[in-house]
């Protein structure tokens, strides 16, 4: 087995330490335990406990380093605390994951200050904070990974884009910005983009056959995305592995995207 020393020399996140927001659901659960089993300790934070926990649980039955902090990121107190909580238990972080996300879809029309406001808090807002919060830190030591999550919604319109679309927009250009700060010193900034994924966010989509068929069709690869479908290119973006990959928005889609 020669080629496990050189994977572990690309890949290993050993020593490492993680936080990912969202990591008790969906695409952020799937992500905290692939960058958990890669070696790293991980924070997850998000709001509701008893799925916190879970989530931990499962990631301590892997053998993992994990611990998690519940907290309201649709605050800027709420990411403040959120942020000092998480550095307590392992360290400052070296690779911040933002998957933590809302899509409250109504129609452009009636698209109110409350729903435009909610969503920037938790999809833009919060990333911002966090960044600023962990990114010059990750520069002075020379070493950091900032991972966000979009979506196709940030490239094109389509089932009520609306505020959600123009957060998600907006988080690319974020992790260019952060980018050209950060990347001279060693911290890559770059986004994962996922096409339609089975996960509580899409729980009323799902439960309609038909559409999720039509979903299915648009992809090259014939199915919709699975949460496990993003550990790979996770791992890769939080390693060593992807030192000159950065500013850029990879498609984790099964090809929607080009289809
Ligand atoms: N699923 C898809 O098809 C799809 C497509 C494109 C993009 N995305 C993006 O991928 C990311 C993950 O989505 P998902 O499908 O995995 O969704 P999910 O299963 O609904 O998970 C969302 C996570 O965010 C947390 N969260 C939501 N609001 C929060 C708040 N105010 N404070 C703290 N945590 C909060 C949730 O935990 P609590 O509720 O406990 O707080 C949960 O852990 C999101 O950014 C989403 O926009 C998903």
């Amino acid at each position: 087995m020669t080629s496990h020393p050189y994977l572990s020399e690309l890949f290993s996140l050993d020593g490492r330490v993680a936080v990912v927001t969202g990591g008790s659901s969906g695409i952020g659960r799937a992500i905290a335990e692939a960058l958990a089993r890669a070696g790293a300790s991980v924070v997850v934070v998000a709001r509701k406990e008893a799925e916190l926990a879970a989530t931990v649980a499962e990631l301590a039955d892997h053998g993992c380093r994990a611990a998690w902090v519940s907290a309201d990121l649709s605050t800027r107190d709420g990411v403040r605390a959120a942020a000092e909580k998480a550095v307590e238990v392992f360290g400052e972080p070296d690779i911040l994951v933002n998957s933590a996300g809302i899509n409250l879809r109504p129609p452009m029309g009636d698209l109110g200050e409350d729903v435009w406001d909610t969503t920037m808090a938790v999809n833009l807002e919060a990333p911002y904070l966090l960044g600023q919060r962990f990114g010059p830190g990750m520069a002075e030591r020379g070493f950091g990974r900032i991972i966000h999550i979009t979506s196709q919604q940030a490239h094109r319109a389509f089932v009520q884009s609306g505020a959600y679309g123009v957060s998600k927009g907006a988080l690319e250009s974020l992790a260019r910005s952060q980018a050209e700060a950060w990347s001279p010193y060693g911290v890559t900034c770059n986004t994962l983009v996922p096409g339609f994924v089975m996960t509580p966010l899409n729980a009323r989509l799902a439960s309609d056959p038909e559409k999720v068929a039509a979903l299915a069709a648009r992809t090259m690869v014939g199915r919709n995305g699975l949460a496990e479908d993003f550990a790979g290119a996770a791992v890769f973006l939080a390693s060593g592995a992807s030192a000159y990959v950065t500013g850029q928005a990879i498609f984790v889609d099964g090809g929607l995207s080009v289809h």
